[in-house]
């Protein structure tokens, strides 16, 4: 593997040469990009000494190919490795600066990227160092957990680069990881190329008065990230949402609605052009019979009220029964029974395949992770706990295996 080792500032850099050499020696070519502050601390030839490279540091370098050091750089790497990531490099990458070539080749690159933060206890616990950490790993970077002890400033507490050793095992699984994935990729742009996929998500809103509506704690995260990861491996992708507060995957067309009956109207007008269809959306079973065109006054001496709902149409189980049906998908949201309860959904909707998860306290509505049950006629697998965009890859595969 070919890895970018970047060195910054900070007094953890000797162990730097360390890591190195563990790759080396693991059969691993290793390029140096050093910053003006790492300078300061170590010398560039020492690590050229070990990687057999000269250290790279320069932005603009005419020796390199067309003067674009950081593009064939960024080209070069199977993956990156910043040891010692300092505060001021977190900073900079979290705000996507340019203005060195360590932090120019990250923002050039799709390679995965490592981070060793090193530096004295209270800069890492400070609050814009957390967010900005907190904000990297959303974004994908991988963040190692700094090791805790006496620091070379004098103080005792978290904030030391982590041993080389640990860095070495932990780049091995992000490269066994990176690895995974893109097979993973690879094998879902075969099944989904060129596809079509209707997805509904999030809840949908039932309004009583101008005002007033009923609603549910769908966040709309699991169709959305099913929708992103479709385009991404090239599907046709359209995504009726619910009311929510979530940003359009790129390369989904995205048609808003508010009441099921309204998500019904658009599912009737596109399911026929759909390869597969995904109910993912929390559908409200039950609308107010009337919704009332003025805001509700209490009366006085008012102190009951009767809210009468009529039955709101099953959308998935209107798409099954289509002579010219998609493949159909859906999801059972339970507090308990949740296999038992999927399964008999999946019977008396006729769907295709049901993704059964377990909601309630912590659990499923409104966060990013999630554990699935995928259940068909003759076959049943759960997904570990982990992201709502992974448990989406894994669907999808399922799904695009199944049709
Ligand atoms: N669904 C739908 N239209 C509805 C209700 C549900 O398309 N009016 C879909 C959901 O998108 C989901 C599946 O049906 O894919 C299961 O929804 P759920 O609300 O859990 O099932 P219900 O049939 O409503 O059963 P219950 O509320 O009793 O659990």
């Amino acid at each position: 593997m070919k890895i970018l080792l970047g060195v910054t500032g900070g007094i953890a850099a000797y162990k730097s040469l360390e890591l190195t050499r563990l790759c080396i020696k693991a059969g691993h070519e290793v390029q140096v990009v050093m910053t003006a502050g790492a300078k300061e601390f170590i010398q560039p030839l020492s690590f050229q000494a070990l990687s057999g490279h000269p250290v790279r540091d320069s932005l603009f370098d005419a020796n390199q190919e067309a003067g674009m050091g950081h593009i064939e750089l960024a080209r070069w790497a199977d993956q990156i490795v910043i040891a010692p990531a300092s505060a001021e490099t977190l900073a900079k990458l979290r705000l996507g600066r340019a203005d060195d070539l360590l932090t120019t080749v990250c923002l050039a690159t799709d390679r995965p990227i490592m981070l060793a933060p090193a530096m004295n206890r209270l800069m890492w616990s400070n609050q814009a160092t957390q967010e900005n950490v907190e904000l990297l790993k959303q974004r994908g970077f991988t963040l190692l957990q700094p090791d805790s002890g006496e620091q070379a400033c004098g103080e005792v507490g978290e904030g030391r680069m982590p041993e080389p050793q640990s860095i070495f095992e932990a780049l091995q699984e992000l490269q066994k990881r990176h690895f995974e994935n893109q097979q993973a990729w690879s094998k879902l742009k075969e099944l989904w190329t060129g596809k079509s996929l209707l997805v509904t998500a999030g809840p949908t809103y039932e309004d009583i008065d101008p005002v007033r509506f009923i609603g549910n704690r769908s966040s709309g995260k699991m169709g959305f990230s099913i929708a992103d990861v479709a385009a991404k491996a090239g599907a046709k992708v359209t995504l009726i949402a619910g009311p929510v507060s979530l940003a359009t995957p790129s390369g989904v067309e995205r048609i808003d609605v508010r009441s099921a009956q309204q998500m019904f109207e658009v599912v009737q007008t596109h399911y026929a052009q759909a390869d597969c269809f995904v109910g993912a959306a929390a559908v409200a079973d039950f609308r107010p019979a009337q919704s009332q065109q003025q805001k509700i006054k209490k009366r006085a001496g008012l102190e009951q009220m009767t809210l009468e709902l009529v039955k709101n149409p099953d959308i998935i189980a209107w798409v099954a029964q289509q002579d010219n049906k998609p493949f159909v998908v859906g999801f059972a949201a339970e507090t308990e029974n949740v296999v038992d309860y999927a399964r008999s959904k999946l019977k008396s909707k006729h769907l295709d395949m049901i993704c059964a998860n377990q909601v309630g306290e912590n659990q499923g509505f409104e966060r990013d992770d999630n554990s699935l049950t995928v259940i068909t006629a003759n076959h049943q697998t759960t997904f570990p706990n982990s992201s709502k965009f992974q448990q989406a890859m894994a669907l999808l595969q399922e799904a695009g295996q199944k049709f």
